[in-house]
């Protein structure tokens, strides 16, 4: 499966949504304003912010909340994502962040990195996902 290509009006509007969501992040305890949005299979855009907790391990990244407006909204597959920090730079997904988004992007999906635009295979080659999954024998009841 593929998907159009996207064009530059598209990542300029997948950066200022991302730079919208980072104002409101709630990262009092490392100051780093994260911010992300996604371009979904149907035209819609989602985005999301960290949000840290006093318990440091327990903080949500930004990807998380991107991921949860998606199914929130419906469902559907990323074809094209960004992530920026509180100045508009683009910010690098961790790893705990790209598998949550290989379980939801399209085929090819596209991540503006600080390197430039990379694909989901390129920046988790061998991803684990569902299809793993599927040689697993039926739980036991
Ligand atoms: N952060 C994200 O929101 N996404 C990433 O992919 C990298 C890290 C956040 C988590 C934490 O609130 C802050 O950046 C510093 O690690």
């Amino acid at each position: 499966m593929s998907f159009p290509a996207i064009d530059e009006a598209t990542w300029t509007r997948l950066h200022h949504l991302a730079c919208e969501a980072a104002e409101m992040a709630y990262a009092p305890y490392s100051r780093f304003r994260v911010g992300a949005a996604a371009l979904v299979d149907d035209g819609r855009y989602v985005s999301g912010c960290n949000v840290e907790n006093a318990g440091y391990g327990v903080t949500l990244c930004a990807e998380c909340g991107l991921v949860s407006d998606l199914i929130r909204n419906g469902g559907g597959r990323l074809v094209a994502f960004a992530c920026v920090d509180e100045q508009g730079n683009a910010c690098s997904p961790c790893g705990r962040c790209r598998q949550l988004l290989y379980e939801h992007a399209a085929p090819g999906m596209l991540l503006a990195m600080p390197a430039g635009r990379m694909t989901i295979d390129q920046v988790l080659p061998g991803g684990f996902g569902p299809r793993d999954l599927a040689t697993a024998d039926p739980i036991e009841e």
